[in-house]
């Protein structure tokens, strides 16, 4: 044994389009050796069937990950909380766990957590994180926005989460919708300090 502790993030998947963004994060990480603590929210349920199938549904989550990924996401442990669930360890602060991104992240919930409401456990989970001073990154997903929406984002990263758009960049040359939630999956994992090799670095 070789007394390693292993690194706890929550993944929060909320229903905002976006679901390959989610599953290519979730995969990344288990690959990495991580432990994903995932929440999913109703029309996070609903988003992960609609968008990716019902191979994909929180149910199969773990077969889907490792048939699309390949056998690396074995290195990680999944672990699957209700959202209704805000006794579940994730939701106090002395359980031990280092960050948490929310992806995609509905306006809802992006509202909930900058209003520090808690209604769910995703929201608490991210409150916790937010008066830990832990990394919480969330990455939202709507077009075009209201100033609420905008407010909200501004009062999440005054609160001190990092707000992370969905907005894959086009200067790798993406090729496929891969390449796209690659980048998007490569920038969550950097901001949770993860090192990654899901796109190559600017060279300038
Ligand atoms: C097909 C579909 C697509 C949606 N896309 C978005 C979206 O991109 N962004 C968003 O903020 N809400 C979107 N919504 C609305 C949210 O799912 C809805 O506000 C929901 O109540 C969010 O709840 P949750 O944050 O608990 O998942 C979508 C809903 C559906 C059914």
């Amino acid at each position: 044994m070789s007394g390693e502790v292993m690194r706890s993030v929550v993944v929060g998947i909320t229903g905002a389009s976006g679901a390959l963004y989610a599953v290519r994060t979730v995969a990344a990480l288990l690959s990495s050796g991580a432990r994903v603590e995932l929440v999913v929210s109703d029309f996070g349920r609903r988003l992960l069937r609609d968008e990716l199938g019902e191979a994909a549904s929180v149910e199969r989550l773990s077969e889907y990950l490792s048939n699309t990924y390949g056998d690396n996401v074995r290195a990680g442990q999944l672990v699957v909380h209700s959202n209704r669930d805000v006794g579940a360890t994730v939701a106090s602060g002395s359980y031990s766990c280092e960050g948490m991104v929310i992806v995609p992240c509905s306006m809802k919930t992006l509202a909930g957590v900058a209003h520090g409401l808690s209604r769910t456990l995703i929201e608490r989970a991210a409150d916790v994180m937010l008066k830990e001073r832990r990394t919480l990154i969330i990455v939202p997903r709507e077009t075009p926005m209201s100033l609420p929406q905008l407010r909200n984002m501004v009062a999440s990263a005054e609160a001190g989460a990092l707000v992370l758009p969905a907005m894959p960049a086009f200067y790798q040359g993406p090729r496929t919708l891969d390449d796209l939630s690659d980048f998007m999956a490569g920038k969550i994992l950097t901001a949770l300090d993860f090192s990654h090799e899901l796109f190559p670095p600017w060279a300038g």
